[in-house]
């Protein structure tokens, strides 16, 4: 049984403030974001016209190196709207993973379809790219220029792989199989802003990705979201869509298409122009805790999940491993009944009432009865 008391020490050591409960990842808000929200209230501009959606929208596009951006009010929305662009059509299947936050799910639902899971890999925590070969082999076929699974004869017009916990999937080789089954990918990187596979950022490898920029994210907008692609079509249907799919005209209100208000308002760009700001810094801090968490823990002994030769890693959530559920369950309450946050992985989407199957998914469970998420914010005080 590892040593609690001393992990818990540790932690507390190395976040010397707040000193009282220390939370999993709290929002840092040090730069000019009390600055352009006056002045985004002086401008009266609170909506989703305004400077500050564009600005923030050219500053994801300059750092990501995507073409193309839509700034949405979360996550979710901007990957239902992704799936829809994408061509997804009513009770088509989409693939992903069951380790993921219930969004990606969600999302895909919102949007029409039905999430079929497919087993992730402990290398990675993403989707397991020979598993998706396999079950492709074993369960579908490519007929009028589309992939149908042969089983419930629905059309898998989808992927999405999550890049879990900021930490990059094998995203080169998933693209490579769906390129080859017709699929469209689309990746969830809602976690991953400020991780890289090589030199690319993660989210600009499929058709599409989307970020969220929800209050325990890397960058917070309160809550937030965008759509980024290379594809200048898709990015046009997608910010169309998402903006009531109104024909452009200076008073007329003629809508094309049942569209969504899902753009992101201007009041929470501003927060996002500021935090971009300092995106650097708050990469550089959070990878200078993942070294020291790196260092402890090899010397305790606890497997610390670490970056992947040749990818960047944002180290958003940090991630360590216990021998099994029994003990992480009991390191979960010792922490947090000690004001130090920590807390499992998500509840496999399989085991939710809504996605139940009968399926196994041994890798994804395994990670499930492991995983603990600790402490992980930018150590830098408020000023
Ligand atoms: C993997 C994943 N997908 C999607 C989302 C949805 O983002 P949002 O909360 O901004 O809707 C989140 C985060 O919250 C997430 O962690």
């Amino acid at each position: 049984m590892p040593d609690f008391q001393q992990i818990i020490n540790f932690i507390r050591e190395t976040f010397k403030e707040p000193k009282e409960f220390i939370p999993l990842h709290a929002p840092v808000f040090s730069g000019n974001e009390k600055k352009y929200l006056a002045q985004c209230i002086d401008s009266t501009f609170v909506s989703y016209v305004g400077e500050f959606v564009t600005r923030f929208e050219e500053q994801i596009s300059k750092y990501t190196g995507a073409k193309y951006v839509v700034a949405t009010v979360n996550g979710t929305t901007a990957l239902q709207v992704s799936l829809i662009v994408a061509g997804l059509k009513q009770s088509e299947e989409v693939i992903t993973s069951p380790l993921t936050f219930a969004a990606t799910a969600n999302a895909i639902v919102h949007a029409g379809g039905t999430p079929v899971f497919v087993d992730c890999e402990e290398q990675t925590l993403g989707l397991d790219p020979f598993k998706l070969e396999e079950f492709l082999n074993n369960n579908c076929e490519v007929r009028e220029n589309s992939c149908f699974n042969k089983t419930s004869q629905k059309r898998i017009a989808a992927c999405v792989p999550v890049h879990v916990f900021g930490h990059p999937c094998q995203i080169e080789k998933i693209i490579e199989i769906c390129d080859k089954w017709k699929i469209t990918v689309i990746e969830d990187a809602a976690e991953s802003l400020g991780s890289f596979v090589g030199t690319k950022h993660t989210g600009t490898f499929g058709k599409a990705a989307i970020l969220s920029f929800n209050g325990n994210k890397i960058v917070t907008t309160g809550g937030g979201g965008m759509i980024i692609t290379d594809d200048e079509t898709f990015a046009a249907r997608a910010k169309y869509l998402t903006t009531t799919a109104k024909k452009p005209h200076p008073y007329e209100f003629f809508h094309t298409d049942a569209g969504f208000n899902f753009r992101m308002p201007n009041v929470n760009a501003a927060v996002g122009v500021a935090q971009m700001e300092n995106l650097y810094l708050f990469l550089e801090n959070k990878r200078k805790l993942a070294m020291i968490y790196k260092e402890f823990f090899k010397k305790a002994g606890i497997p610390f999940f670490k970056e992947k030769q040749g990818n960047t890693t944002n180290y958003w959530l940090n991630c360590i491993f216990m021998p099994d559920r029994k003990t992480r369950n009991v390191f979960l309450e010792f922490s947090n009944s000690n004001n130090v946050m920590a807390r499992p992985a998500w509840v496999l989407m399989n085991k939710l009432p809504m996605y139940q199957t009968t399926q196994h998914f041994p890798v994804a469970e395994k990670i499930e009865n492991t995983l603990v998420n600790i402490p992980s914010s930018v150590r830098i005080s408020q000023p």
